[in-house]
């Protein structure tokens, strides 16, 4: 059987996406029956950017499975520093996992990964590109608090220029009907214009893009809120002009709905203040608690390995 990887949102159809979210579900209500459905499996990190969510909670995931784990935490740590291309280390690294999860600044680096492996690849966040496995933490997030993923008007805010997160949302949330796109940005960071062809204009989704948040906040289902990425601008000045551009707090909150969920993949910096926390609107510490069952639904969906509890597996 071919090897399947997961490289963005629709490297998974629809009904793929939808099984994933229900075992995540399912492992987060009762973990037990599948903590040894990995035992004699090893996951690779190889992770070329910094990470504290996405590397540990792949690791958690695979550990809670009964699998083991090995990789490194930075390019410097690895054969890369010396020169080592991306392929060749996949082709090394092939013979000693059965599944590897990588995280690279560069766009692309874990497709061109994918095509050299022998075993499964995870895009683990791919530059400013896409980060899928974050998506699904974020969709099954959404589904927990509104119950649906569709008709919702979701706002998205902060740095959409280069958030990864925000354009795998994006993506994942136009297969869906009925859902209206409403992007808070300044000029600079607004959306890319490959996300609109791509993601938005082919199933006529409905978006506006604005630079004011207060304005959106009482009309949002959802809010979707990002850091400013110092990491990619290319200019320390670009940065320091558009830092703190945003920050939520409660006084903002109290114009929105109740029921509208906070979300952010995190870390965060200013853009949503401490007082936010203790707000039940803040999702964000729920993001994380899913990451890890989310993990664990990639990691035995790419292995092929059936739910014990239904019989069923996730990929077709
Ligand atoms: N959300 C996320 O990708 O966090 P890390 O950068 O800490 O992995």
């Amino acid at each position: 059987m071919a090897v399947r990887h997961f490289i963005e949102p629709n490297s998974f159809s629809l009904n793929e996406q939808l099984a994933l979210l229900d075992l995540a579900d399912r492992m987060e209500k009762d973990p037990a029956p599948y903590a040894h459905l990995c035992d004699g499996r090893i996951l690779a990190t190889l992770f070329y950017e910094p990470s504290t969510r996405t590397r540990l909670s792949f690791e958690s995931a695979m550990l809670r499975l009964g699998g083991k784990t090995l990789g490194f935490a930075g390019a410097q740590l690895s054969s890369a520093s010396k020169g080592e291309t991306v392929e060749d280390t996949v082709r090394v690294v092939s013979n000693y996992a059965d599944i590897i999860a990588m995280r690279h600044p560069k766009e692309g680096a874990p497709l061109r990964a994918s095509m050299y492996a022998r075993v499964p690849v995870i895009n683990a966040g791919d530059g400013g590109h896409a980060h899928p496995s974050q998506t699904m933490i974020d969709l099954m997030t959404i589904r927990q608090r509104k119950g649906r993923l569709d008709h919702l008007t979701i706002g998205f805010c902060g740095d959409l220029k280069f958030g990864r997160t925000v354009h795998s949302l994006t993506a994942a949330l136009s297969q869906f009907e009925g859902n209206r796109f409403v992007f808070i940005s300044p000029e600079d960071l607004r959306l890319p214009r490959y996300v609109k062809t791509e993601s938005l204009e082919p199933t006529h989704q409905v978006y506006k893009e604005t630079d004011d948040l207060e304005t959106e906040l009482p009309g949002l289902d959802v809010l979707y809120m990002t850091r400013i990425q110092q990491e990619r601008f290319f200019s320390e000045e670009e940065y320091l002009r558009l830092k703190g551009c945003y920050q939520l707090d409660e006084d903002m909150l109290k114009l929105a709905p109740l029921d509208m969920p906070v979300l952010h993949p995190l870390p965060r910096i200013d853009e949503i203040k401490l007082d936010v926390d203790n707000d039940p609107r803040a999702a964000y510490f729920d993001q994380v608690h899913n990451g890890v069952y989310i993990r664990m639904a990639i990691i035995l969906a790419l292995l092929g390995i059936p739910n014990p509890v239904t019989g069923k597996i996730v990929l077709n």
